[in-house]
């Protein structure tokens, strides 16, 4: 079963979010010298990024052994408003003292295929090509979600979703402006750990769907494709994306 947590607001969700970071920085650094992050986009995680900043958070973390990674990124520039970097670095990697070559982005900049085979070699390159390691095992994973149930740049009816010889592809949804470049699930589900930051009433019914079983295949959201090896993704939401959830939930325990 999903780990689930319900938050009053999106901020408290954040500064829980950031708390275990914290400590899960912690925890990777003394046991291997290092933590590896890989960010998602979007808007909600910019107030994470915006709290990790702040002195409370930013000066309990090692930044000298953190290494940034993204989930995915859109085809743009990383000066670009839309760039999933440009939005981390503008909230958090221009910040703190983060070393500057274990900033791992995406070159969005680069024709899309391109960018996927680069990074996906930067990836088994940083990771090294353990036998069998169908994916990059990063300490921790972000991850936000779609009203539609996306996740990373992973949609759905996408063919990306299906892909298990790669850990990064390129994708070209018609639901958005940009072509993308994504972690396929395979690389994401080899992550120790992996959170969503799920916030905002659009985000309700699709959440309702995705933090239960999906009833068959063809009732599969790409979020229920993300599950880690190493156990289940938990669940970080405000009250308002847990509403129809939460009513749900309330309805069949009083059935
Ligand atoms: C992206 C993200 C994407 C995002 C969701 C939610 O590049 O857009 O990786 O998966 O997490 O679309 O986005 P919001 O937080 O803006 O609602």
């Amino acid at each position: 079963m999903p780990d689930i947590r319900i938050y009053p607001t999106a901020a408290l969700a954040a500064r829980a979010i950031a708390g275990q970071i914290v400590d899960l920085c912690d925890d990777a650094i003394n046991a291997r010298g290092r933590f590896t992050l890989a960010l998602s986009g979007g808007s909600t995680p910019e107030q994470l990024y915006r709290l990790l900043a702040t002195d409370e958070f930013a000066s309990r973390i090692d930044w000298e052994n953190v290494h940034l990674f993204w989930g995915d990124e859109r085809c743009v520039p990383p000066s670009h408003a839309d760039s999933n970097y440009h939005t981390a670095r503008m909230a958090l990697i221009d910040h703190v003292p983060v070393t500057l070559s274990h900033v791992h982005r995406i070159h969005g900049e680069l024709p899309p295929e391109l960018a996927a085979v680069q990074y996906e070699q930067d990836l088994r390159a940083f990771f090294g090509r353990r036998e069998g390691a169908s994916g990059a095992r990063f300490d921790l994973v972000l991850l936000g979600m779609g009203d539609d149930g996306h996740t990373a740049s992973l949609f759905p009816g996408g063919e990306e979703l299906a892909i298990t010889n790669r850990w990064v592809v390129a994708s070209h949804p018609t639901s958005v402006q940009h072509a993308r470049v994504t972690l396929t699930p395979t690389a994401l589900n080899e992550a120790q750990r992996a959170f969503f930051f799920v916030s905002g009433e659009s985000k309700a019914p699709a959440l309702a769907r995705a933090v239960v079983p999906p009833a068959s295949e063809d009732d599969m959201l790409p979020v229920h494709y993300i599950q880690p090896v190493s156990g289940a993704a938990r669940w970080y939401i405000d009250a308002a994306a847990a509403r129809v959830y939460t009513a749900e939930q309330v309805a069949k325990a009083e059935s």
